[in-house]
């Protein structure tokens, strides 16, 4: 089997970091594309605390945020359910052997011949929020179990979502849910989505309060048998984010007013994770001084800094996910930062990353590092006027990898120790003495690198 770059994992041991590893792949001075390293490991590490912080809630992991397979397949064998819009995701996920009781198909404006590959494939489940969804469902998949998207915005999100879904909990969803029971459809339940990267908590209890409501409205118009709380997303994903304070205003409100167990209780987080487990490397190709006026009108000397990727690349998550990316260089700079702005690399004006930022001089070649970079970027990204979409580069801790690799779609086959760098980014490892992020120490306190390589199938 032919394995391509992207799909190979790197097992790591020693000291490393997603920094060490991207310098490492630069420092051959090989490589000209951007890249990610994407650490499988923040993904597992994220499962984990999701679990112990609301061990009622089933994560169902929302493809549309970033269908990249290997973070998709590293969920799948974690045990997560996941939240598919569209036949493709479904696709994508059943091939890699998800069951389809594990797929809610979470978009309540959906294609007709979704719903009949829906049908076909025993994905049952999904949401609504309008009557001709209703119709639509009853002609394509009259034995659909329904979920009720409702309305429930945050008061401030990054992205929000009510303006284009969800019915109104109190005037629309009893009349839908009258509706379906005239039709002869099943409701089983309720969902809503606060809105992409909520900067709300409390907006979760009152959503799991209306909620409440219309379960018990719901059996009393011919819904027998409620018994799924779709929570929705919201929940943040960058590095230094926590979801304490959120989990426990949800467990809170579950207790308070989902206190029978029997009602089954999923998620379906995007951002949470995806977004700290991607580490893009970009570099700088082209500089040029100007001086631009302050607010003073006093003349300043200005840097602008022409990299690899830009907003018609991973960086649309700025224009269109009102993402704040932050750049630092990869290698440790003494110079004071000076007032600069970081361009794509297309030929439009548009192609800004960072209109005013501050960096220390860099030049021709110097590499930049974004943290932060899985959610909502990758599935988005285009190779327009000629520039690629970055390669993800996949690494894994060994000890992670030991309790993982017996869990994903993998045999023993797909590994290899060796040369991490193989094909046309090849790096020679032997001028390469330490992976670590701070200055290498003597080789007998610097572990070697020890990769080993996999794909999945
Ligand atoms: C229906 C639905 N569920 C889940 C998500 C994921 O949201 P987040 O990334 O904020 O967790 C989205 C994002 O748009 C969505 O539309």
């Amino acid at each position: 089997m032919i394995v391509s770059e992207e799909q190979r994992i790197r097992v790591m041991e020693g000291d490393w970091s997603p920094l060490s590893v991207g310098r490492h792949i630069v420092d051959g001075g090989l490589q000209e594309d951007p890249f990610y390293v994407m650490d499988v490991g923040e993904v597992v590490a994220r499962y984990h605390t999701w679990r112990e912080l609301m061990p009622r809630v089933e994560p169902f992991y929302a493809v549309k945020c970033n269908d990249d397979k290997l973070l998709v397949s590293t969920l799948a064998a974690l045990g997560t359910g996941f939240d598919c819009a569209s036949k493709a995701e479904i696709e994508l996920v059943t091939s890699i052997g998800v069951r389809p009781e594990r797929i809610i198909f979470a978009n309540p404006a959906k294609m007709a011949s979704h719903i009949k590959y829906s049908a076909r494939v025993g994905v049952d489940t999904m949401t609504f929020d309008s009557e001709t969804e209703l119709m639509k469902i009853k002609q394509h998949m009259p034995r659909a179990q329904l979920v009720v998207r409702i309305r429930c915005d945050a008061a401030a999100a990054q992205c929000p979502l009510g303006i284009k879904f969800g019915c109104d909990p109190v005037t629309e969803a009893p009349r839908l849910l009258k509706l379906a029971a005239v039709l002869g459809l099943e409701v089983i339940g309720v969902s809503f989505h606060v809105g992409s990267g909520t900067q709300e908590t409390g907006v979760y209890l009152r959503a799991i309060q209306y909620s409440r409501a219309l379960f018990s409205l719901a059996a009393n118009v011919g819904h027998a048998n409620m018994r799924l709380l779709d929570i929705g997303g919201g929940f943040p994903g960058s590095l230094h984010s926590d979801i304490r304070e959120v989990s426990q205003v949800i467990n809170g409100a579950l207790d308070t007013y989902f206190s029978d167990r029997s009602v089954r209780v999923i998620a379906e987080p995007g951002r949470y994770f995806a977004a700290a487990a991607y580490t893009l490397f970009a570099m700088v190709h082209a500089t040029r001084e100007v001086s631009q006026k302050d607010e003073e009108g006093i003349e300043q000397s200005h840097t602008m800094y022409f990299i690899n990727d830009g907003v018609y690349g991973s960086f649309n998550c700025v224009l269109y996910d009102h993402q704040h990316v932050v750049a630092e260089t990869i290698e440790p700079k003494c110079e004071k930062p000076q007032p600069c702005s970081v361009w794509g690399p297309s030929c439009d004006g548009l192609d800004c990353v960072l209109p005013n930022t501050f960096l220390p001089p860099l030049i021709t070649g110097e590499w930049l590092m974004f943290r932060d970079m899985g959610a909502y970027t990758l599935p988005v990204a285009s190779a327009f006027n000629g520039f690629p979409v970055p390669k993800v580069r996949a690494v894994i801790d060994s000890s992670v990898w030991s309790a993982l690799k017996d869990l994903w779609p993998l045999s023993e086959s797909h590994f290899c120790r060796g040369d991490p760098m193989t094909g046309p980014q090849t790096v020679d490892q032997s001028m390469l003495p330490s992976l670590s992020d701070t200055p290498s120490p003597s080789p007998s306190h610097s572990p070697a690198p020890v990769f080993v390589e996999c794909a999945l199938k």
